[in-house]
């Protein structure tokens, strides 16, 4: 080893400089043995100690500091040292569809929505979709003042000062650009520069990319500015955040603006006007793909109309007058090696090819879902033949397909390579986990452990789902921590997990045995990859007391994000959210939904808190069955209150925007509406902070009514309800 004795505070100019030197080539090589070879060469204390130095050279010599230095490159821990940016308007995400009818099906979506005849043309701009990263551009007075990568939507990473180093993103605007300015678009890297980079690097010894969009990424997320001044980053701007004037009523004109202003615009974009030039556009684009010197991934398809996209709003996390038509997915051939049966959170037996590892578009893919038995069996859920009928078996050579980050498919069995001996697989008919019948229910193509409460497979996914990102968000729990809890008995549900600090001495004591039994096991392990999991492993156990201040930092938690936690059935992000602005508070919704009772019997309304439950925008039958089915589980009742004597569940505000007329107010939409569909009323008085209900009760604050109005407005006057027409909803609500 290399590392000099010297005290740093003894070391001259040169010498210091000459060891730093040494210290980036040398610790660049144990990274590359650690990351590429998972071979290892040193111990992790000697290795802490070759940073150390290098650090603390760096402290007594900051002008020395490398480009290359270990202290800058930063893996991907980066996010945590990046500065966050609330977007001032969310950055969100795109639906897909990979098939023709799809783009004909979204189009006739959005003429629905709108309430336009089958024959009206909307015009709609098609751009490539570019497989970069996205980011947003702040400008005030011509002037960028922030630049953030998209993030979660919500917060992103404040990378401004690398942003500027992008040629194609002006510092200064030209031409007559409003005041407050949001641009957004691609970051992305072309083919000949990223191959270049990365015979760069090679040469070096650096870090290489496996394709343009990580190095992309990698470069843009760099603490310093200087290594990516030195990458080849491009941008295209394609669409905007706040705007304090906009410069154009269009998308295409948008785009026009952008590049008055001085953005590069993707030239393949076209203002088209019917389904079919959309897809005659898409082929023309699929033809060149290969040509165009960068990746894209598919062609956007957006409504051209300003106006037109605010009615048509958002659903959930993608806007309803956009869509990413995807070129076909990548593919590879491998073999089976064999069916693996996980337990889900709500008993599902999902199986799971484990395949010979086959690198796909770059990625190395060793899984493929298969969905349930009859998919493995060739039948499709109406139980019609696909694959023409072939089944799955271990040893069979396969088709798959990787289509972006979801789990790869298999889409077709090789039966001339099956061995003779391969046998059909079959789904056993208890659960692997706890031995508990597993059975499949008429109508369902999925077989459901019945352990329930007794499942530990179960118990362990409702522990995860609990403390994943999109619910309590407690970081390295899920990954590192459930199941090994779980397996020493420190946890059984969710509500263990806020008092785990008083078992913190059970808790050291048995990390501490799991350590040195991996220790042990390292000692035997021949292999290096077998040693590298073996320490990736103990690694997870480091750090105990960061799990527990993880856990303290989440004792405030919003109303949505808690129910979301909970896993139950049928109640996803977006139904938790409606939940949330419905109930206002945790245990009005907890002490409502328990006493809710569906249905008896035809003819049977179910009592006032079911219907309240079923008056809920957008929550139906199903999902209300599940929510009462939750609640009137003692087990359930007991773990939510243990919880909540824990952690305080914030209070979802109520209503929408301060300003509107209509914000918190129930409205109840009857009879045939002339200017706009049932669909769009529906989003826009839920935009203005008003929640919309199906039927009239003596909660109902407002009857809008068309002609045809019946019952609703004899109950509506029952009840002393204020009835309104369409054309006084639009006087009431200023649109
Ligand atoms: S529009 C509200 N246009 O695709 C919609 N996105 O899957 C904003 N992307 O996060 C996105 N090319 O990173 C739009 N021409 C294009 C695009 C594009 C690439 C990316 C973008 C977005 C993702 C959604």
């Amino acid at each position: 080893m290399l590392l000099s004795q010297k005290p740093v505070e003894d070391l001259t100019v040169a010498e210091a400089e000459e060891e730093l030197a040494r210290l980036a080539a040398e610790i660049a090589e144990h990274d590359r043995r650690y990351h590429e070879e998972d071979a290892p060469t040193i111990s992790d204390a000697e290795y802490d100690a070759l940073r150390q130095r290098n650090q603390a050279i760096e402290n007594r010599f900051p002008e020395l500091t490398r480009t290359d230095s270990p202290s800058l490159r930063v893996g991907s821990q980066v996010s945590e040292k990046f500065e966050k940016v609330r977007h001032a308007v969310p950055m969100l995400s795109l639906d897909n569809t990979f098939s023709e009818e799809g783009v004909a099906e979204f189009a006739d979506r959005v003429r629905r929505f709108l309430r336009l005849s089958a024959e009206t043309a909307i015009p709609m701009t098609a751009e490539p979709k570019i497989d970069g990263l996205s980011l947003s551009l702040r400008y005030e007075n011509g002037r960028l003042v922030h630049a953030a990568t998209r993030g979660d939507g919500f917060v992103g990473e404040n990378v401004t000062p690398n942003a500027r180093t992008i040629s194609d993103i002006p510092n200064r605007l030209k031409g007559d650009a409003p005041d407050v300015l949001e641009v957004r678009g691609e970051v992305y890297m072309r083919h000949d520069d990223f191959a270049e980079l990365n015979r760069r690097n090679g040469e070096a010894g650096k870090q290489t990319f496996a394709n343009p969009r990580n190095a992309a990424a990698g470069s843009l997320r760099q603490l310093d500015p200087s290594v990516t001044t030195e990458r080849p980053l491009r941008f295209f701007a394609y669409a905007w955040g706040e705007v304090s004037q906009m410069p154009a009523a269009t998308q295409h004109g948008m785009l026009q603006a952008f590049e008055r202003f001085g953005f590069a615009v993707n030239p393949l974009t076209r203002l088209l006007d019917s389904v079919g030039a959309l897809i005659a556009h898409y082929r023309s684009i699929e033809e060149r793909r290969a040509s165009l010197g960068y990746d894209i991934d598919g062609v956007v398809y957006k409504v051209d109309d300003i106006v037109l996209q605010g009615r048509l709003g958002f659903v959930s996390r993608s806007p309803r007058w956009a869509i990413a038509h995807k070129f076909a997915a990548e593919k590879g051939i491998t073999v089976v090696r064999d069916i693996e049966l996980n337990v889900g959170r709500t008993g599902t037996l999902n199986p799971l090819a484990k395949l010979a590892p086959v690198t796909v578009g770059g990625v190395v893919v060793t899984n493929a879902t298969l969905h349930n038995e009859d998919y493995i069996a060739g039948l499709d859920s109406k139980g019609r033949p696909i694959r023409e009928g072939r089944d799955i078996r271990i040893g069979d050579t396969v088709v798959i397909q990787r289509a972006g980050d979801v789990i790869p498919q298999i889409l077709d069995v090789l039966i001339d390579k099956r061995p003779a001996d391969a046998q059909p697989w079959k789904m056993p008919e208890r659960c692997p986990a706890c031995g508990s019948h597993a059975v499949r229910e008429d109508g369902e193509a999925v077989r459901r452990c019945t352990g329930g409460l007794i499942c530990s497979a179960q118990a362990v996914e409702r522990i995860k789902h609990f403390v994943s990102r999109n619910a309590m968000d407690i970081e390295g729990f899920g990954e590192k921590y459930a199941q090994f809890l779980f397996d020493e008995g420190l946890l059984r549900t969710p509500a263990d997990i806020f008092t785990l600090r008083e078992k913190a001495a059970e808790l050291k004591s048995a990390v501490f045995r799991r350590r040195e039994a991996l220790a042990a096991a390292r000692e035997q392990a021949s292999g290096a990859k077998r040693k590298a999991s073996l320490r990736e492993e103990d690694r997870n156990f480091r750090d105990v007391e960061n799990l527990l201040a993880a856990i303290e930092e989440r004792r405030r938690v919003p109303f949505a994000r808690f129910v979301f936690a909970l896993g139950i059935r049928h109640v996803g992000e977006t139904n938790a959210k409606r939940l949330a602005r419905f109930y206002v508070s945790f245990a009005n919704l907890r002490e409502s939904i328990s006493q809710a009772v569906p249905p008896q019997g035809k003819g049977d309304p179910g009592n006032a808190q079911w219907q309240e439950l079923n008056a809920v925008g957008g929550i139906g039958g199903t999902v209300a069955e599940a929510l009462v089915e939750f609640f009137r589980e003692p087990h359930n009742l007991d773990v939510v209150d243990r919880l909540t004597k824990e952690v305080t569940v914030e209070d979802e505000e109520a209503g929408g925007p301060v300003s509107s007329p209509v914000a918190g107010k129930t409205v109840v939409f009857t009879g045939a509406l002339e200017r706009m569909s049932r669909d769009e009323a529906k989003s826009m008085a839920e935009r203005l902070g008003a929640k919309v209900s199906g039927s009239v009760s003596k909660k109902t604050d407002l009857v809008v009514a068309g002609p045809g109005a019946g019952s609703k407005l004899k109950q509506a006057s029952e009840f002393g309800v204020e009835v309104i027409d369409e054309d006084g909803w639009f006087t009431l609500v200023g649109a």
